[in-house]
């Protein structure tokens, strides 16, 4: 009994409601935006060179990804669970005179037509274990057949994971690039798992290596 109860206590905290208000109370914190406004600099290495097509960008906070995707020629579809994030990628793209279809909702949670998009990127996912590996893979499955998935995680060490604690955010309790790769199976090549420097990190900023995990849909 016990340990149904813990189960269901981690449920509750990590439900996709509670993943709204939280991320909605971080993006409210303060006044202006919370990204750099810039698109990911390893988004922007991997992708400057691809054909555009149709493209889905999970957790697409403030929406400089998404926007600069529409910029280059791709068909763009974004979401993210935060109402404030996509109220402000709206903006963002609305003052940049780009089209990009907005969802707000939980990407574990939102059925995409299987085998659609050209590519499917994800940096820096906060994508809670769980919500179970059937959710994930469900979300793979929007990659279509030749096409790419593009994950951009940070590099964590000891430090950073109890900062990140302390913050009230544990990394272990978030779907990984190890735990992603895991789930490609015998479906995607992976061309690329691995530790690399952050292209063009916003400056300060503490996080200068990434987990990059590139792979190819059968
Ligand atoms: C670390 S931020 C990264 C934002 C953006 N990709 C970037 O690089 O600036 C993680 C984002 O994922 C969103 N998110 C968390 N869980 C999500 C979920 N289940 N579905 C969709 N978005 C989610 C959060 O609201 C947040 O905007």
């Amino acid at each position: 009994m016990a340990i149904v109860a813990e189960h269901e206590h981690r449920e509750q905290r990590s439900g996709p409601e509670v993943q709204a208000s939280e991320w909605d109370a971080r993006y409210c914190e303060r006044d202006g935006s919370m990204w750099s406004g810039r698109p990911n600099g390893r988004l922007v290495a991997e992708v400057a060179d691809i054909v555009p097509g149709r493209v889905l960008d999970v957790g697409c906070g403030e929406g400089a990804d998404a926007v600069w995707l529409a910029q280059r020629g791709w068909t763009v579809t974004a979401i993210d669970i935060s109402d404030v994030a996509v109220r402000r990628a709206r903006a963002a793209a609305e003052s940049a005179g780009a089209t990009v279809e907005w969802i707000c909702g939980d990407a574990l949670q939102t059925r995409f037509p299987a085998r659609s998009f050209d590519l499917v990127s994800m940096q820096y996912p906060a994508l809670p274990k769980a919500a179970g590996d059937r959710a994930l893979r469900s979300l793979l499955d929007a990659v279509r057949r030749g096409g790419l998935l593009l994950a951009v995680y940070h590099d964590l060490d000891d430090e950073h994971r109890e900062h990140m604690r302390s913050q009230g955010f544990d990394p272990a309790d978030y779907v990984g690039a190890d735990d992603l790769g895991e789930l490609l199976g015998h479906e995607f090549t992976v061309e690329l798992h691995a530790v690399e420097p952050r292209v063009n990190p916003p400056p300060g900023n503490p996080h200068i290596a990434d987990v990059v995990v590139r792979a190819r849909r059968c």
